[in-house]
């Protein structure tokens, strides 16, 4: 089984994960409601960066997992720079012994008046190709 969790403070990151669930075939859930996550094969995980760092209540949660809860993790994401929440999820999740793919999707996310639309229809497409890649097995 695998789940598609996320934190999303504007919805960027929610209209991604909601796209990249269906490409899994599952229902994207808000970290809010994934307090039962169950042990999954493939744990998808969607954040954006709010002052170079994801947000406080998905470290939390990312931080609580159990060891090997999940065989691994993918990670997706908005920010308004370009840059991905891969670097710090990786390093909170291989403490805790789960696996992080290098491979990642990630998108510009409207911020103000920059990336205006963003995440768009083709963000939103090439995001549920992607999950359906790995989920596939071909990432
Ligand atoms: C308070 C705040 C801080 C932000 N800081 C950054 C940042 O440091 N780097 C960046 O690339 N984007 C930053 N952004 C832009 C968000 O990452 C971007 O808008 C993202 O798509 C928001 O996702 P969400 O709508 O799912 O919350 C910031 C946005 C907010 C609201």
């Amino acid at each position: 089984m695998n789940a598609v969790i996320y934190a999303s403070r504007g919805g960027n990151t929610r209209k991604l994960a909601d796209a990249v669930a269906g490409g899994a075939g599952v229902k994207a859930q808000a970290i809010a409601d994934a307090v039962d996550l169950a042990q999954v094969d493939i744990l998808f995980i969607g954040a954006s960066l709010y002052a170079g760092r994801i947000n406080k209540g998905l470290r939390q949660f990312l931080q609580a997992l159990k060891e090997k809860q999940a065989a691994k993790a993918v990670v997706f994401g908005t920010s308004a720079s370009g840059k991905s929440a891969l670097a710090e999820i990786k390093s909170i999740l291989e403490s805790r012994g789960i696996p992080v793919s290098p491979e990642a999707f990630h998108c510009k996310g409207s911020f103000l008046c920059v990336n205006s639309g963003h995440p768009n229809t083709d963000d939103l497409a090439r995001a549920g190709e992607f999950a359906k890649r790995v989920c596939d097995g071909g990432l």
